[in-house]
Parts: C-alpha cells; structure tokens; sequence
C-alpha cells in the first residue's frame, strides 16, 4: 500500500472513532441537552489546542460476544490540551460508545493521563458521563476503578484534580470523583449514587426520585458531595475555567498571577458601617468579602452547602486567596458538623496548592445540641483546628465582630498560628457572649438584685466594657492591629506582600492523623 494511501487509512480510522457511538447516539444524547464527549473537550480547551491519546485502544474481552462489538475509543476520550494557554490533562466518558461504561482499556486510558498529569504537574479534568462498571468486562472493570481510585488518591494534593458528572455516575464509580478537589454537577442530567432508587426501593422501602436522590442540587446542598452546580454544560465549562485560573499547575507552583485592574490603596467608606451596632443583628459578610476583592470579584465554594460559612476565592493585588468566613445570615455564622466538615476541607486545598488563607471571624460559637453532640461536632470540629494548625501557607485572619470561645481558636487565631491577626474597633474577643457570661459570673448578684433586669443590663455593659473588645487580645499581642474598617482591603494587599516570602516547616512525620 502506498504511503498516501496509509494515510488515507489513517484519516479514515480516526473519523471513525471521533464519531463515537454513531449519529443516532450522539442524537440521543442532544436531545437530552447533553453534549457529546468531544464537543465537551473542544469547549474547556483552548481552540485547536487537544491533542488526543490513545485513539486505538480497543478492548479485549470476549464474554457475552463481546469480541465482535468494536467500541471506538473504548468509550473515552483523553489527551491534553491548554486552557488559557496553560497545560491541561483530560479525560471525557464517551455516553455514545456502550453508555460510557467503564472497561479494563477504558480505566488504562484515564490511568495514563492521570499518570502523566503528575508526571508533568499539570491539572487534570474528568468528565463523568458513564453507565458504570463494563457488566461484560466483571473483575477486570473493578480492577480498572480500583486503579483509578489509587491515582486519585496519589495524585491528590500535587495536581489540582477536578471532576466534572454531566450524566450518570453510579455504585463505586462516585469514588473517583469524590477523590478529587472539586466536583462540578449539571443541574437535572447529572447525577451521584451508589445504589439507584430501585435498589434503595428493595432493601429499604424508601421511594425517591433519582434527582431527589443524586441530583446536582441534593449534592450541592444537602450532601456536599459537590461544590458547584450550573444550569447548563457550556456554564460549567467556563466556570471551571474560572476555577482553573485560582489555581496552581501543581503543588510546586504557585497560583497565576494576574494585573491588578483594581485599585490597590481603594478605601470602602460602607465597611466602617457595615457592622450593626445590635450585636444580635445579621448583615451579609458576602458583601465584604465582595468590597475586599480585587473587581469585587468572589468564586464561591460550596455556596449551597453549610451557609454558615462561606468558602471560595478572591484575588488581592492580583494574587489568588482562599477566603473563609462566618455568616452572619445563617444560623448566627455558628459553626456546626457541616461547617466544619466544608472549612476545614477547603482549608486542605488550599494548603496544598499554596494558596494563602484570609479568615473573616464573626462567630458566636459552636452551635449548642443534642443533633450536634451526637453527630460527632467534637470530631467534626477539630477538622477545623486541625486543618488551620497544619497550614503553613500565608494566614492573615480579621475579626469583625463576634469571636467567643472555642470557635475563636478556631477560626484561624494567633493561637493556631495565624501570622497576622487584625481587629475592627467593633471586634468582640471573649469566652463567650457578654449575656451569657453575665448569667454565669453574675448570677447570685442579679438575683438578689431589687431590679435583677436593670442588674443584668449593667453586668453585661460591664462585662462588654471589660473584656468583649480587642483590646485585650490586642494588649497581649493576640490581635496585631486594630484597624478601621475602611482600610481593611490595602492592609489586606500589605499583608499578603509581607508574607509572600513566608516558609514554614512542621516536623517530618510520615503523615498526620487528622481526625476524620
Ligand atoms: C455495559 C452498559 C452499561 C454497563 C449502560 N450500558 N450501562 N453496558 N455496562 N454498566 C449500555 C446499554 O446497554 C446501552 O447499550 C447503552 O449503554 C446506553 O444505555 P441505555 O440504558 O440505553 O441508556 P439510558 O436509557 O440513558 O440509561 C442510562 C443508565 C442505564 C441509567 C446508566 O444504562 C443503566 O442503568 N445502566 C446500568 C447501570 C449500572 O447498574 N451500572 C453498574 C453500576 S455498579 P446500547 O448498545 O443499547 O446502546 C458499578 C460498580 C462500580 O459501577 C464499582 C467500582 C468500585
């Protein structure tokens, strides 16, 4: 055969695996608003930048006639590509190709690219659109997950691993995902569980929907197994582009660096009022997180999920900040199960991938029950001190109101070395709330009163005045700075130069044992 007609040969094989399960498939899968898994990689990459690998890997079992059935690319698309002109590994389960399901070829295919988006340090995104394990292929898929799960797990914390479901993803095949940083759901076509409503139905009883049971909204708000939902998949691809661009290639680098387009010194008037002046009245600590960002530019993790806190990005001067923060707004900014479970994993990421932590402290404590008590908080909890405690990348924490007790430590203090603490005026540091603590101390005194309500008033003023401000914890030098509220964002800028140079090492331990 002459060289032009290899070639030809070529070109016509490759047509034939990029066409996946067929037109009728990949009709199927339009219709139900899902791309197919090319298109899907064509819209995260940068134009013409995919390079695909693998495109011959053919399957071989022989069960059930399974060596009659070609399966064009084995049901997945991989290989690497760029986004924002920066280095990308993907892998994409092709739904057309026998529903995606998840073979011993298949599984090498994502095991190569994960090997090589270690070896190479560059992030990795899956995309999730599978029937599961290959139920012709029986040991040998199980094989093929068991090895996926072991990379994942290898990999965590050198290269940012993000999963992408954008249709079924059932039984152990959640694990891999769930191995990752970050998981992305497409509202009503993506889903997550390990047993499906029938078999919930046989062995419980229960009826539920498989959106009520694994739909992007229960993971996202319910389970917290997800950190972002989209409408649509050309939403959650840009949106992971978004994420892409807080991140490191891996965990030696650091963070891309962006021109500031915002004014470094800028001054916001609205924060010096921001704060009530009724300790018992909420306000919307995503404001100021917003008015302290660099555009007032704000990528919210897990924004469904425990409200009481909020976790996600910003950029200050540039530079990529992880933020953590009580809300006000729900549940009092209380850190209960949830929350803590949702910060301190955050907290990790960051960590890992030398992104600097920026705490905002309004906090009135741990939220008080039998729920909470029994689900564990004690445990949950120490997630939180755990993960602070081990972080070693730049800490700045700014207390805004409320930090009583245990959830005071907790929140990043000096005491879980934090490297810079600052306070507003309004900032009230103490063992607990001044009512509760003028119950306790003053108890007998209000008692015996002749007008216990005027009593208490004053004990709790007195107890106010004494002890909930900063200036006690900034006497110690547990507060650094007591600053107005108006210049938080240029101090922010400050402080983060300041520690751009910081390096800390903990003892060398083959790993610790957080508490899990
Ligand atoms: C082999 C599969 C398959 C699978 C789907 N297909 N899942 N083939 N193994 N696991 C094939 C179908 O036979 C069909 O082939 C094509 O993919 C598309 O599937 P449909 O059923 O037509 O699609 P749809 O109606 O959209 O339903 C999608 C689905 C359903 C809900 C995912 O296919 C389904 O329930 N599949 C089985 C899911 C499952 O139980 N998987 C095992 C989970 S346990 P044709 O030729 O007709 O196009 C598991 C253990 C992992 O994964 C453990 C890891 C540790």
């Amino acid at each position: 055969m002459s060289t032009s007609k290899k070639i030809e040969e070529l070109n016509a094989l490759k047509e034939k695996v990029k066409m996946g399960g067929g037109e009728k498939r990949i009709e199927k899968q339009h219709k139900k608003g899902k791309y197919t898994a090319r298109e899907r990689i064509n819209k995260l990459l940068d134009e013409g930048s995919f390079v695909e690998l693998d495109t011959f890997v053919e399957h071989r079992c022989t069960n059930f006639g399974m060596e009659n059935k070609k399966m064009p690319g084995e049901g997945v698309v991989t290989g690497y590509g760029t986004v924002d002109g920066r280095l990308i590994y993907v892998f994409a389960q092709d739904f057309t190709v026998i529903g995606g399901s998840l073979g011993e070829m298949h599984a090498a295919k994502i095991c190569k690219v994960q090997e090589m988006a270690m070896k190479t340090g560059a992030p990795l995104v899956g995309i999730n659109d599978s029937g599961g394990a290959r139920i012709q292929e029986g040991v040998d898929a199980l094989s093929g997950y068991g090895n996926i799960f072991y990379n994942n797990t290898i990999a965590s914390g050198v290269i940012p691993q993000i999963s992408v479901i954008m249709g079924p993803c059932a039984g152990g095949a959640v694990y891999s995902p769930a191995l990752t940083d970050f998981i992305f759901m497409v509202d009503n076509t993506s889903k997550m569980f390990i047993t499906g409503p029938q078999v919930i139905k046989t062995v419980t009883g229960e009826e539920v929907s498989a959106e009520e049971l694994g739909g992007a909204m229960t993971h996202n708000n319910t389970s917290g197994v997800a950190h972002f939902i989209n409408e649509n998949e050309e939403d959650t691809l840009e949106n992971i582009k978004n994420l892409l661009s807080f991140l490191p290639s891996n965990n030696l680098e650091e963070a891309p660096v962006f021109n500031p387009e915002d004014d470094i010194n800028r001054m916001n008037e609205e924060l010096n009022s921001i704060v009530p002046d009724n300790a018992n009245k909420p306000y919307d600590m995503k404001e100021v997180i917003e008015i302290l960002a660099d555009n007032n530019n704000f990528l919210e993790v897990q924004p469904y999920y425990a409200q009481n806190i909020i976790t996600g990005f910003i950029r200050l001067n540039g530079r990529s900040v992880g933020v953590i923060a009580n809300q006000p707004r729900v549940l009092a900014g209380c850190l209960d199960i949830n929350a803590s479970d949702k910060a301190s994993r955050f907290i990790r990421t960051c960590d890992s991938f030398n992104i600097p932590l920026l705490s905002l402290v309004d906090v009135p404590g741990f939220l008080p029950g039998t729920d909470q008590e029994y689900g564990g908080i004690i445990r949950h909890g120490a997630k939180m001190l755990y993960a602070y405690s081990e972080a070693t990348v730049p800490k700045v924490t700014v207390i805004l109101r409320k930090a009583y007790g245990g959830a005071y430590i907790a929140m990043c203090s000096r005491h879980l070395k934090s490297d810079l603490v600052l306070a507003w005026p309004t900032a009230e540091i103490a063992v607990m709330g001044p009512q509760g603590a003028a119950n306790i101390i003053f108890r007998k005194e209000i008692e015996k009163s002749d007008d216990p309500l005027e009593t208490k008033t004053e004990k709790i003023n007195e107890y106010k005045d004494t002890v909930a401000n900063p200036y006690v914890a900034a006497s110690r030098g547990y507060v650094d700075d007591v600053i107005k509220p108006l210049e938080t964002r240029p101090r922010l800028i400050s402080a983060f130069d300041m520690l751009s140079s910081k390096r800390e090492n903990l003892p060398s331990k083959k790993h610790g044992n957080l508490p899990l």
